[in-house]
């Protein structure tokens, strides 16, 4: 019989790897057959550990399962699939799934990561096989043609990204991915990594076919210890494949890979901060021009996507780009993966097509908040994301919509927060964290972040109200307009948010009502 409990870190971090232990003790002391496959995660968070059985009828979940609980489930009849109050059900059949459209996420908590075979046959290589008989240019248009924005954040179309690239007619080129993930709430990249390695690999591999790169970086963030040995366990096997190296496959195509930890600096995931991260600098932001598409890591013309971006590619390659087009709304297509976090029941990944509404996500797909109180605003998009209040959830998850309504999409993080939330403290988050983070190049956000916690200090305390509320809209203009990067142009995003939205949360606290 063979048993599924995730290796992914957030099963872990709630006793799978115990589980796993005590199930194979369980079998062993009743002499039952059994092998334990570890999986990525499914991404229903709330239900690890989830432990799923193969049987007859489909993989039968059990979820979400204590250490104490093993005996007793194996007593029930658990390797047959059997009744019992942890029971779920068929996991493929649960409706949270099925409402699902997974793409990137296809394979991610289905298949063991590190098999090659169970790759292979869930469908893995078939796009980088057909990439490597096209013309570069060909895959490159066929990347623009489906529509595939960056999903980092900034929805920067990949096509063109990699058309830029393509026509550099540098010798040396590279392809980078950033997987440095610092948005609070978002962990799509990292599940992505510990689930479905190869699915990386092979995008960057058709990458660094389509604009002539033979060297790779996936630069990776220190916090993420398991995807970082998953990801060069992956590379490794990929290696031995002749997935990686010279001749790939058979093909021209030479190109190998390489995995680069960062030491825990938000802005070493703005691009340009990665890029001298990577060459063994320390992470400050480089002025744009010139994009690093032109002049990127060590001055050579570089990819630099994000890990959904690249993951996204395999399938777009095998399917032919026009099925992923024809998902979503006007101009964001395809699929988005949502992360559902913060106070929220059902917390985790769900991918969609884009359009659905944050109203679907928080309470068709999140069940409302965990504590059971009113939902009373959620922050989309990371630190530097607008806090929407409940009256705008029925806008759509679109990249043009959200900016529409002075928010964004970012890297599609939801993280729901309840009525007891205080908006002047979350306001005051926003600048504190700019303030912590700032790579210090640029004034107004090195200087300005550091005065925008002191006058929300003096706002909330009551004192001049009116005047220090224009003077903190004077700074968020100037943060928004003369930083040199997103992290102090975006800060001010939640920070008017806030005072839009809960302007109540700033009116003077009288002391021992904070
Ligand atoms: P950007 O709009 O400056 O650039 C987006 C991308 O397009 C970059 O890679 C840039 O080099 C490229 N690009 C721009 N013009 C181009 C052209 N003509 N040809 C080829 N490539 C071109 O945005 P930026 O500063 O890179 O990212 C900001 C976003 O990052 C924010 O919107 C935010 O959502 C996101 N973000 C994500 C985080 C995460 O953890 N995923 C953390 C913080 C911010
Ligand atoms: Fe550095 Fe902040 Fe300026 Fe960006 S905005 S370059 S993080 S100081």
């Amino acid at each position: 019989v063979t048993v599924y409990v995730p290796r992914d870190s957030a099963a872990r971090s709630v006793g799978a790897d115990a589980i796993a232990e005590a199930l194979r003790k369980a079998a062993a002391a009743r002499n039952l057959p059994l092998t334990v496959v570890r999986n990525g995660s499914r991404g229903m968070l709330w239900l690890e550990p989830l432990v799923e059985v193969v049987t007859p009828e489909g993989r039968v979940g059990y979820g979400p399962v204590a250490p104490t609980d093993v005996d007793g489930l194996v007593d029930a009849g658990l390797l047959n699939g059997a009744d019992h109050p942890l029971r779920l059900g068929v996991v493929d059949e649960l409706p949270w799934l099925t409402r699902q459209t997974r793409v990137t996420f296809a394979r991610v908590g289905v298949t063991d990561p590190l098999s090659p075979q169970d790759y292979e046959r869930h469908g893995g290589l078939v796009g980088l096989r057909k990439a490597l008989e096209l013309p570069p240019a060909e895959v490159v248009a066929s990347v623009t043609e489906s529509g595939l924005r960056g999903r980092g954040g900034a929805g920067f179309p990949a096509g063109i990204k990699w058309k830029t690239v393509l026509d550099c007619a540098d010798e040396l080129k590279f392809v980078c991915c950033n997987a440095d993930e610092g948005d609070s709430g978002t962990f799509a990249d990292r599940m992505v990594m510990e689930g479905d390695p190869f699915m990386l690999i092979e995008g960057m591999t058709i990458a660094a076919h389509a604009v002539g790169a033979r060297e790779g970086y996936v630069y990776l963030r220190s916090e993420y210890p398991d995807a970082v040995a998953t990801m060069r366990a992956a590379i490794e096997i990929a290696r031995e494949h002749n997935w990686l190296g010279k001749h790939i496959l058979g093909s021209d195509l030479s190109f190998d890979l390489h995995v680069r930890v960062g030491a825990g600096a938000y802005i070493c995931g703005e691009e340009t901060s990665m890029l001298e991260s990577l060459e063994g600098k320390r992470g400050v932001v480089r002025a744009k021009p010139p994009i690093p598409a032109i002049e990127g890591l060590f001055g050579k013309p570089t990819v630099v996507n994000n890990v959904l971006t690249l993951a996204t590619v395999p399938v777009i390659l095998a399917d032919g780009a026009k099925p992923y087009q024809e998902l979503g709304v006007e101009r964001s297509r395809g699929t988005q993966v949502f992360q559902l976090g913060g106070n929220i029941a059902r917390g985790g990944i769900v991918e969609t097509a884009f359009g659905v509404t944050l109203r679907e996500l928080i309470e068709d797909y999140g069940g409302g908040t965990l504590s059971g109180r009113p939902v009373r605003t959620v922050q989309v998009g990371g630190p530097l994301g607008a806090y929407l209040p409940t009256s705008m959830f029925d806008l759509p998850m679109d990249y043009e919509a959200f900016a529409a309504a002075g928010a964004m999409l970012g890297h599609g993080g939801v993280v729901v927060f309840d009525d007891t939330v205080d908006m002047a403290a979350q306001a005051r988050f926003a600048m504190e964290f700019c303030a912590a983070e700032s790579c210090g190049k640029c004034t107004p956000c090195r200087v300005g972040s550091v005065r925008g916690v002191e006058v929300i200090d003096r706002i909330v305390a009551g004192e001049q109200r009116d005047e220090n509320l224009a003077l903190l809209e004077d700074l968020c203009e100037l943060m928004t307009d003369g930083s040199l990067c997103a992290m102090g142009g975006l800060t001010p995003m939640p920070v008017r948010s806030a005072i839009t939205h809960f302007s109540d949360d700033f009116l003077a606290r009288r002391e021992g009502t904070a």
